[in-house]
């Protein structure tokens, strides 16, 4: 086991605790604690960044599918410098800089990360710009890089064009030459035409008589966050051929508590379309749920979008960022609507 700290040296850092569900100014606590050390398998990272998610949001509203149990640390994904190597872990030094997509535990100064899941980060990238690609930007890049029959000139609808995955994924798909409808709130239009995409409001009564007159013969790949019935909009709006990509189900009207019911009817309509097309009946439409996971395939995503931000291709939107005592803030904010693009916590 190596250390940065001295024998004896009693290492403390900060960290959020998020206590129960409610609202962020009351549920969010910083403290001051000791540091954790390496277990087996582990390593500590002193966290330059962490990325402020929607999950969390989910998580405060007890609305998430998987939520750790009250009290706990959250912070989905991180990128940080090793401090200190656990015993079994072979790789990885102390001062190597990585990334990891831990789903809780990033707000923090140290934060214990399994060694199994690290991905390096090449030195000369901003913190919050290199974290804003970690969950977000792996979501992004997959959803898209799976659809292997998108080409040049072919349409996408991407839901909420203006949030962390949305714009990510706008950008790499304007990048791989697709055309991209970008749903948004008018407020945030013109930051939507600014990443290459033509914005259209969510609200719209008919959002698919919308997207038909932009594409008359239908869209390859609707991208949905929402879930619910715009599933069904999602549907009628693909071309021939086309694919609809659930990749949550964040729809509003659920109380605490009821967290896998949003997520029903994502879950029944893929079934029942995936029988359809067996059957031949979808016109080689086709609906898939995504779920993100660390991995192989996640560091080789994330090593590419790491490329790209170090070409220039890619810009990722840096909403705010913040002390970890700001991680409040950047929830309300997110929770309110009022941003564009990834709010980063900067313990
Ligand atoms: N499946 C996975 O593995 C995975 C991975 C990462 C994220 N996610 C999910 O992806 C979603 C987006 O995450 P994020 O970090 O990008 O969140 P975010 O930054 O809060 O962005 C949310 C976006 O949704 C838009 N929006 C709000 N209501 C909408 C509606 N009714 N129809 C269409 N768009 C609407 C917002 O637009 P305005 O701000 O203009 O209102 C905003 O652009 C979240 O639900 C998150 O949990 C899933």
């Amino acid at each position: 086991m190596t250390a940065d700290a001295g024998i004896g040296t009693a290492l403390s850092g900060a960290k959020v605790t998020m206590t129960g569900s409610g609202n962020p100014e009351e549920r969010l606590v910083t403290a001051r604690e000791a540091a954790p050390s390496a277990g087996r398998g582990k390593v500590v990272v002193r966290v330059e960044a962490a990325g402020v998610s929607f999950a969390e949001v989910q998580m405060l509203q007890h609305l998430h599918p998987f939520p750790p149990k009250f009290p706990f640390v959250p912070g989905y994904d991180l990128v940080g410098r090793i401090t200190e190597v656990g015993e079994g872990v072979t790789g990885w030094r102390t001062g190597d800089r990585v990334a990891a997509m831990p789903r809780y535990g990033a707000w923090q100064e140290y934060a214990e990360t399994a060694a199994k899941d690290l991905a390096p980060v090449p030195g000369d990238l901003d913190a919050a710009e290199a974290v804003a690609l970690v969950t977000n930007g792996v979501t992004a890049y997959q959803m898209l890089d799976r659809l292997t029959g998108l080409v040049p000139g072919d349409t996408v609808l991407v839901h909420g064009a203006s949030g962390g995955v949305g714009s990510l994924l706008t950008q790499l798909a304007v990048h791989r030459r697709l055309r991209v409808i970008g749903t948004a709130s008018p407020a945030k239009h013109d930051a939507v035409r600014a990443l290459g995409a033509e914005p259209l409001d969510y609200r719209t009564p008919d959002l698919t008589a919308a997207v038909r007159e932009l594409a008359p013969h239908g869209v390859a790949a609707v991208f949905d966050h929402i879930g619910g019935r715009g599933l069904d909009a999602g549907w009628a709006m693909l071309a021939e051929g086309g694919t609809l990509v659930s990749f949550d189900s964040s729809v509003a009207g659920y109380r605490p508590g009821q967290w896998f019911r949003p997520h029903v009817p994502a879950l029944v309509r893929t079934g029942r379309r995936f029988l359809a097309r067996l059957l031949g009946l979808t016109g080689g439409r086709r609906m898939t749920m995504y779920y993100v996971k660390p991995g192989e395939a996640f560091n080789s995503a994330l090593g590419a979008l790491y490329g790209l931000l170090a070409e220039g291709v890619l810009k990722p939107e840096i909403a705010g960022r913040h002390p970890l005592d700001g991680a409040a803030t950047a929830l309300r904010e997110l929770l309110d609507g009022r941003s564009v693009g990834k709010h980063v916590l900067l313990p």
